[in-house]
């Protein structure tokens, strides 16, 4: 066939979907005991949402977004949900009846970037927003429960920097003092860049050119500029952080490619990921709730890439194992085809994992397929169980057999393998 899925995007097949689900599920579990409920939104969202809070010269903005129609009927496919929960939340009042609010979301996200390994068209996040408070102890909360994502899926490697970028207010020092000096050393930048000092002026310390990255790194740190309140904030951050045992690293030319963040910005990478190897990216923006039209709020959150998570968890080799089949029915005729798709309706009712044939094979194929499914019990039905109802049970891991009355008692032996007490469970037919 000459139709492929589209640039930059990516099927997702059952063997690889097990890992999916192992870290949705996971983010589910711990998510909920930091206190986070779930929130959805829309995939796409009206244009202005995306440029009014990520800002209109951004890399996003200016060049990556899906985006259909003109003016103010203009929609765009989500980049990013930071924007989108912060509409949610004002749009249901949320910051009236209960101005405090923690919630996380799992889902496809797009930009128009150019396609590598770790960088898609459609890629997914998983994310945080703790909507409705300043204090310095959420920004710690939100950083050591990305970390503490990490460790339950059994990732290490992981590295967290951090940086405070300050308020389009309080860096404006800052940013007159590195315009001045960008600007004497402007030839040796890259064009970018040098369009950058007037339009963006931070997103220099952000290339990845070596000649931008050795003049960058000669620039004074932001931290030594901003506002004693914002300098504390953010030792305050650095305490929590070190008091929950999260290891980081401060590193001033850390600046994050959306407009909306004030105070603390982090990211985490991991070395296995090769040149995109952010993990995991977030900060506070305090301004962005006021901005959007909504009351002066405190607000801090994060976005992991769940494709680039589980490139990580991959490159660490540390395979899921997919959930094992409890029992394989092999059949041997028409008349046992059908016995076992009985058997099979009446067993997963009740709870296991089991399958067959559907392929007409032999005996032997039908064994080879068990034991890669990697199936705890066997059973063959032929003509001589379809006549005495008999049926031999095979434990694969030791290889011993035993005979059971019927389909029932074979449910409850294999129960009472699974360590569970077949007495008194109620069977549904
Ligand atoms: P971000 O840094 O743009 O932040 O994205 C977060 C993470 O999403 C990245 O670290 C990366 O793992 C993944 N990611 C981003 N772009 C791509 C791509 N093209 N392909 C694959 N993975 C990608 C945000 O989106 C902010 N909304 C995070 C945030 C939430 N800040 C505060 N709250």
């Amino acid at each position: 066939m000459d139709i492929q899925a589209p640039l930059g995007t990516e099927d997702i097949l059952p063997e690889q979907a097990a890992l999916w689900q192992k870290a949705e599920a996971t983010v589910r579990d711990l998510f909920a005991r930091y206190g986070y409920g779930e929130i959805r939104t829309p995939i796409f969202e009206s244009t202005r949402l995306f440029v009014r809070s990520i800002g209109e010269s951004t890399d996003i903005v200016e060049k990556e977004m899906y985006t259909l129609g003109k003016g103010d009927d203009s929609l765009t496919l989500r980049p990013e949900a930071t924007a989108p929960v912060v509409r949610s939340y004002l749009e249901h009042n949320l910051h009236k009846t209960k101005a405090f609010q923690k919630l996380y979301y799992v889902g496809p996200m797009f930009r128009h970037e150019r396609p590598q390994a770790g960088r898609k068209r459609q890629f997914h996040q998983i994310g945080v927003e703790a909507l409705g408070a300043s204090d310095p102890l959420l920004d710690a909360e939100v950083i050591a429960l990305a970390c503490h994502l990490f460790d339950e899926l059994g990732l290490s490697g992981y590295r967290v920097r951090l940086n405070a970028i300050g308020t389009p207010q309080s860096r404006s020092g800052y940013r007159e003092l590195i315009q001045g000096e960008l600007s004497r050393q402007a030839e040796k930048l890259c064009p970018d860049c040098r369009r950058r000092i007037e339009r963006n002026v931070f997103r220099v310390l952000d290339c990845k050119q070596a000649g931008c990255i050795a003049i960058s790194r000669q620039l004074p740190s932001i931290l030594g500029h901003l506002p004693e309140p914002e300098r504390q904030h953010f030792a305050r951050v650095g305490e929590a952080l070190r008091a929950a045992n999260v290891p980081f690293e401060e590193d001033p030319y850390l600046v994050r490619g959306f407009d909306y963040y004030t105070a603390t910005v982090f990211e985490i990478a991991h070395g296995a990921l090769g040149a995109q190897d952010a993990l995991c990216g977030g900060g506070r923006y305090d301004n962005l709730v006021a901005d959007l039209g909504g009351p002066s709020l405190g607000a801090v959150g994060f976005a992991i890439g769940i494709e680039r998570l589980l490139m990580a968890l991959q490159a660490a080799s540390q395979p899921i194992a997919p959930k094992p089949l409890d029992l394989y029915i092999v059949t041997m005729g028409d008349a046992a085809r059908r016995a076992a798709f009985q058997h099979l309706n009446f067993l997963r009712r009740n709870g296991l994992a089991a399958d067959t044939d559907y392929e007409g094979r032999g005996l032997k194929a039908q064994m080879r397929t068990a034991n890669k499914l990697g199936a705890r019990f066997v059973t063959v039905l032929g003509d001589n169980e379809l006549a005495s109802g008999v049926l031999k049970l095979k434990n694969m891991a030791t290889g011993s057999e035993e005979e059971v009355a019927n389909i029932q008692a074979m449910l409850q032996k294999i129960r009472e393998h699974a360590g569970e007490s077949a007495g008194g469970i109620e069977l549904n037919t």
